[in-house]
């Protein structure tokens, strides 16, 4: 087949088109991006966290080794009511026996690199004293020291340094007590130097750098289901996810586990800083998972639920309406004259965070329970930062239902943004890539916050990640409705993975961006800002086929540069001439970036090159089942 590409009149796109979704699933934040290497710093870890496993308590990952020491948990006097556990470690010989912490599946060391120890600590019985903290490779040698006094009467907290003296993958914590004595032990916390930007309290480099390369224009957190929980007392409440470590409320993981919140939501807004993009904090709507009920949608009109529904009792819905208006105070209030903006600034961060975006509820049943609390808070919300774009939901994806539900909430109300999800087969993306060409421009912008193609055994692969280039095709021509994007979800640990596919596999020592990801990648770093109408032309008309084959032309108005995406899933080279009428070239250069494999392949990568580029015509053969970014640049 030949395909002829004719890039005709420009409409402005969205500059926002590519962003992250990040949720703590798969130990995304704690053991993941979140830089912290001791597990259950907090000994906060309670079995309810994960099922009522009994051995999900207070001492999960901690151990003590050597002799006449025993280990409690205590709960009188903590540091703080938020934080209400902490170790006793009653040691009756000195230098004889330690607290061991086994990180998260072992704590991964950098010889040469110097990590940041700190602990709080008191003397419950006994004078206290010098306490060693070690480094410990799996055979037992030590590989950094250090100590740290612990001798006072009331909580203080402890810092020293670490230096690696070896490489280890595995490496545990251990704190060894040089008198007898009862100590109070929490807060035991071990952070690289090396964090991404050099921040204290940071994220863990190679990942956050992994996502940077993504060049996200925005980012999504906390989820996903974290973002409204499952249950009123699970809703992820970011008030307890912000100041000091030691007074921010852990929360259970409804998928199986802790969050410290140490990666709380200042985090997460220097996060996007760091990366120069715009965050995107979702709340819950008043409502926690389905409305804690078990809903199905029959219909537009048609809505059975199973089970208790209810959403944060009236009586309390102002105070939580408070809570999302304090937020966005949080994010850019000043920092002098309000109450949030202050506390901003006393977390380090004087400079507004420039907050232009806030979704209200995730994936939710659109019932009167929630309908009735996402209006309140959309009202307020409007009336009060009429600059903040509020991004509704338009509710799970049903066959046959096509979040009528939740669109004709949106209409009604005039919310300017609906969030959509769908995870489908890579059939569906090729045979509906007019999707969004039928959406009524006069209604909502669409947010299209999770999505990703899924196969039998959930692989990520060329057919995957390929699928995904093909629709992202069809969803950049239509930039002008579909504001945002983000595959979902994003990061998975080997061994703690809870959904499959993800878009970036880790383990404590190495980062493995899937397939999926430099697709992500191709069009985050060839985003544009005008879009070129294109109309391809095969030799054979068999729209089977043609479905196969996507283009999108755009302009990047930032570099001048035209950005040519050109996805061939068809098991043969297609042969091209790409036709960029009315556009004139001044001398230019380009390069071709082709993502391509067996459709079963999960390790293919772009690969890079130069492109000749004489004039606005010219030819470009597409290699069977291939993704390829022509990027011409002007000089
Ligand atoms: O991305 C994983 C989950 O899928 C999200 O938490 C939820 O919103 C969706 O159902």
């Amino acid at each position: 087949a030949t395909i002829q590409v004719n890039a005709g009149q420009a409409k402005e796109i969205s500059k926002h088109l590519i962003g992250i979704f990040f949720e703590d699933i798969n130990y995304g934040a704690d053991g993941g991006l979140y830089a912290e290497l001791v597990q259950n710093r907090d000994f906060e870890y309670t079995p309810t966290d994960r099922g009522n496993d009994q051995n999900w308590n207070s001492t999960h990952s901690w151990s003590v080794q050597g002799s006449d020491a025993t280990l409690s948990i205590a709960t009188e006097n903590p540091i703080h009511p938020n934080n209400s556990h902490y170790a006793v470690f009653d040691v009756n010989a000195a230098e004889q026996t330690a607290l061991v912490n086994a990180g998260f599946d072992g704590i991964a060391l950098k010889k040469g690199e110097k990590y940041d120890f700190s602990l709080f600590g008191k003397v419950l019985e006994g004078k206290g004293g010098k306490v060693l903290v070690n480094l410990v490779d799996k055979d037992g040698t030590i590989i950094a020291q250090t100590a740290v006094n612990v001798t006072s009467k009331d909580w203080k907290q402890q810092k020293a340094v670490l230096t690696a003296t070896s490489d280890a993958a595995a490496a545990s914590l251990s704190i060894v007590p040089q008198a007898v004595s009862k100590y109070a032990l929490d807060m035991i916390s071990l952070f690289p130097q090396k964090t991404f930007k050099g921040r204290k309290n940071g994220l863990r480099a190679d990942l956050a750098q992994t996502l940077a390369d993504l060049h996200p224009r925005f980012v999504r957190f906390p989820g996903g289901c974290v973002a409204h929980g499952d249950g009123i007392d699970n809703i992820y409440d970011w008030k307890g996810s912000i100041g000091p470590l030691e007074a921010r409320k852990p929360l259970r993981n409804l998928w199986g586990y802790h969050q410290t919140r140490g990666l709380g939501y200042h985090e997460y807004f220097l996060f996007c800083e760091d990366m120069g993009a715009e965050p995107v904090p979702v709340l819950a709507a008043g409502v926690p998972c389905q409305n804690s009920g078990t809903c199905a949608h029959h219909s537009k009109d048609e809505l059975t639920c199973m089970g208790q529904q209810g959403g944060v009792p009236m009586e309390e819905m102002d105070q939580y309406i408070q809570d999302v208006l304090d937020l966005i105070e949080y994010a850019n209030g000043d920092a002098r004259k309000t109450v949030w903006g202050k506390k901003r600034a006393e977390a380090g961060h004087p400079k507004p965070f420039n907050l232009k975006f806030i979704g209200i509820g995730n994936e939710d049943m659109i019932t009167p329970v929630f309908v009735e609390r996402f209006k309140m808070i959309f009202d307020a919300v409007k009336a009060k930062h009429p600059e903040v774009t509020v991004i509704g939901t338009t509710g799970p994806f049903y066959e046959g239902t096509d979040y009528e539900v939740g669109w004709d909430l949106a209409t009604e109300l005039g919310v300017p943004m609906v969030d959509e999800h769908y995870y489908v087969e890579p059939g569906w993306m090729i045979h509906n890539q007019e999707y969004y060409d039928h959406y009524d421009r006069s209604k909502a912008k669409v947010y299209l916050g999770e999505y990703a193609a899924h196969l039998p055994g959930r692989p990520n692969n060329v057919e995957t990640a390929l699928a995904e280039a093909l629709y992202l095709t069809a969803v950049e021509r239509n930039g002008d409705v579909v504001e945002m994007t983000s595959y979902a979800p994003l990061l998975a640990k080997d061994g703690h993975t809870q959904w499959n596919p993800d878009l970036i596999y880790f383990n404590n020592t190495e980062v493995r961006p899937t397939v999926g990801y430099y697709t992500q990648q191709m069009y985050g770093q060839n985003a544009g800002t005008e879009y070129l109408s294109s109309t391809v032309k095969l030799n054979n008309g068999w729209d089977a086929v043609k479905k196969r084959v996507g283009v999108s032309v755009v302009k990047d108005a930032n570099t001048g540069d035209y950005i040519v995406k050109l996805v061939n899933m068809l098991p043969v080279e297609v042969s091209s001439q790409v036709k960029l009428d009315g556009v004139t070239l001044v001398n230019p250069s380009a390069t071709k970036t082709i993502l391509t494999g067996d459709p079963k392949d999960r390790g293919a990568k772009p690969a890079s090159s130069d492109f000749k580029v004489e004039g606005n015509d010219f030819s470009y053969s597409m290699p069977a089942y291939s993704f390829t970014v022509i990027r011409i640049h002007q000089v």
